[in-house]
């Protein structure tokens, strides 16, 4: 059943792509899962499969690629994150909308109907509730990147109902990993914080000390995704994103877990721009839709990803 599909992954040398590739390359085989990005991949990317520079943004070149390849399926990680899109909007909204819609019409206009995008916890805002926050609530959210997610969603459900587009999302939290590092998100302290810790034994955190967020490790984020998309079209009642719950700390409670491996680390706390993006998201998920239509669940709790992550980002340096 494999056989046939075909894979595109756009902005496969980003934080999620780079480790998406090789996990969907496992699954499918190497040759038929194709990574684009602006930017050059990690060396496993380029020794284990094709990868080839493409700009999402140019339309015609999209298509021409997807049509060339026989690309079934599409997943389309390529964004300005939250922090970076406040400091330039229009151009954020302007880079993350064409990369959606062009995805979308290209999935409409050819062979390529399966469409993974990625939504975020952003989408909410402020006078959304915080704990436990459900799948369908009040979404008013106060970033950039927040407002082109939901807007996002809507035409990705707009997509699926008018033009039979199989597009499927989540709404991911705060992810954790080490092989690629993040840029410029809200919630890219609890990974920095790995790397100061081994490196320095200190970290100055740009949130404060008890703001809690949503957080997942990368494995389960893969795993969820590639559940997602795996999954029988019939059991999926949602058509924009899935809520997906991981774990839930705040700064202060993620430093006394490494505190409890490397005792000389030390934190301090320096606000910055991105405290107010943070106190705007939820501090909790409730993912019930997700677990009920097609399985959503994780295998990292806190503890265990402290251990992995400092691990390998150890490995990193010795390397
Ligand atoms: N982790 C992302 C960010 O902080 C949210 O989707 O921007």
């Amino acid at each position: 059943m494999n056989k046939e599909e075909k894979i595109l992954v756009i902005g496969s040398s980003g934080q999620i792509g780079s480790e998406l590739v090789m996990a969907l390359r496992k699954i499918y085989g190497n040759n038929d899962v194709f990574a684009t990005d602006i930017k050059q991949p990690t060396s496993e990317i380029k020794k284990s499969g094709p990868f080839q520079i493409l700009d999402v943004l140019d339309f015609n070149n999209l298509l021409h690629f997807v049509v060339r390849y026989k690309i079934t399926q599409i997943y389309n990680l390529a964004a300005v994150l939250s922090g970076n899109a406040e400091k330039i909007p229009l151009q954020a909204w302007d880079i993350n909308m064409k990369a959606l819609m062009n995805t979308l019409e290209v999935a409409r206009q050819s062979e390529a109907k399966k469409l993974f995008w990625p939504s975020s916890i952003a989408v909410f805002g402020p006078t959304t509730p915080k704990y436990n926050t459900p799948q369908l609530t009040i979404m008013e959210p106060t970033t950039v990147y927040g407002i082109s997610k939901v807007a996002g969603e809507r035409w990705g459900e707009y997509y699926s109902r008018r033009y039979g587009v199989d597009f499927r999302s989540v709404r991911y939290p705060g992810l954790i990993s080490y092989k690629t590092e993040p840029g410029g998100g809200t919630t890219d302290y609890a990974v920095e914080i790995f790397y100061e810790a081994v490196k320095k034994k200190k970290y100055e955190s740009f949130l404060d000390k008890d703001t809690e967020l949503p957080m997942m490790f990368m494995d389960d984020a893969i795993n969820n995704t590639i559940k997602l998309m795996r999954s029988d079209k019939e059991k999926l009642t949602i058509k924009s994103s899935y809520n997906i719950a991981g774990i839930s700390f705040t700064p202060e409670q993620l430093a006394a877990a490494i505190k409890k491996r490397i005792p000389e680390f030390e934190i301090n706390y320096k606000p910055d721009f991105r405290q107010k993006i943070a106190e705007s998201w939820p501090a909790s998920i409730d993912d019930s839709y997700a677990r009920k239509d097609w399985g959503h669940s994780i295998e990292y709790d806190l503890e265990k990803m402290v251990d992995v992550m400092l691990e390998n980002v150890r490995k990193k340096f010795d390397e």
